[in-house]
């Protein structure tokens, strides 16, 4: 069977100048590495977990140097600074998708195309939804972030010792409810759920009911040096086959630019700005904070 271009097969290019890209696979390299030719192969693939380490430490010191000269900052347009980019980054891939493939009939089954494919969406929507399934990970993050300054501004004790990140989750419920549907009559305490019935399943609920949390509507980081984090009574990012796979990163992105953070500098709140849930969590005034230069 011969091959055609455009065909789904592996990158990589044939035969030119000769030996195509064998000499570069050959090529020698330290035996405890895997070697320039499959590193350039595969980064396109994948990143490793230390590169991505190295990435989230990097935009995170970036970010605090460029508040060096600044007496204050919106916390909030700060945490989300790569959003604008991010949307006009998926809209050239969708407008360059759609030129190529009026060009070609070569036929892709990633996501995107299959995404284009669908008739019954527009074209806003089509955007719409890559956006949303990127920022699900992103706007997330970026209010956990605000909600860690936001609460830490409020409590020096536990920035000096830096037992926050569940504690936010908890008390700032970044996720307050998620959507479920009975597949099937469901029996729950007394109740009956019908088949085909939508529940939502509250997570804020659970973790401000002081039956469960005790003096739940205080922000008290210690509870969880005793406390079980990973209870059915703790599900900021839901739980079972739907349970966020993002959330150790979120945890990791957090805890990198805190410790950058707290190395550098102190802050006050400029005002009173209490997250509301509407119910997507948003600091009304954005988070508008005053900023102390300090060193360690
Ligand atoms: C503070 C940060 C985050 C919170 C609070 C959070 C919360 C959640 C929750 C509650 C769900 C479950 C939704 C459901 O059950 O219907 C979920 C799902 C998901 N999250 Fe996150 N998330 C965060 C960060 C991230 C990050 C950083 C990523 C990716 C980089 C991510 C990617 C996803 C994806 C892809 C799903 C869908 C999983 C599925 O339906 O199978 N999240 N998240």
């Amino acid at each position: 069977m011969f091959l055609k271009l455009g065909d789904n097969v592996p990158k990589g290019s044939f035969g030119w100048p000769i030996l195509g890209e064998t000499l570069g696979f050959l090529k020698p390299h330290p035996s405890n590495t895997i070697g320039a030719f499959l590193q350039d192969h595969c980064s396109s693939i994948t990143k490793s977990k230390p590169e991505f380490f190295n990435d989230i430490e990097r935009i995170a010191v970036q970010i605090l140097n460029s508040w060096k000269d600044k007496q204050q900052v919106m916390f909030c347009e700060e945490a989300r600074k790569a959003r604008s980019r991010i949307s006009s980054r998926v809209k050239a891939i969708i407008e360059e998708r759609r030129s190529r493939n009026g060009r070609s009939c070569g036929v892709r089954n990633d996501f995107l195309e299959i995404l284009l494919s669908v008739d019954t969406l527009s074209e806003d929507e089509k955007v719409s939804f890559v956006l949303d399934s990127l920022l699900g990970g992103y706007e997330t993050t970026s209010l956990l972030m605000a909600m860690v300054v936001h609460l830490l501004g409020q409590s020096p004790t536990a920035s000096e010792q830096l037992k926050v990140i569940n504690e936010a989750l908890r008390y700032g419920n970044i996720v307050k409810f998620v959507h479920r549907k009975a597949l099937k009559d469901v029996k729950f305490r007394d109740h009956l759920i019908p088949s085909g019935w939508k529940v939502l399943p509250v997570f804020t609920a659970v973790h401000l009911d002081s039956s469960v949390h005790a003096d739940a509507l205080q922000f008290h980081p210690w509870r969880w040096e005793a406390q079980d984090q990973t209870c059915k009574k703790f599900t900021p990012f839901g739980g079972g086959s739907r349970c966020c796979p993002g959330s150790e990163l979120a945890k990791i992105e957090i805890a990198f630019f805190l410790h950058h953070l707290l190395q550098n500098f102190r802050w006050t709140a400029e005002d009173v700005d209490q997250p509301m849930a509407y119910p997507y969590v948003e600091f009304g005034k954005g988070l508008l904070i005053n900023l102390d230069r300090c060193s360690i």
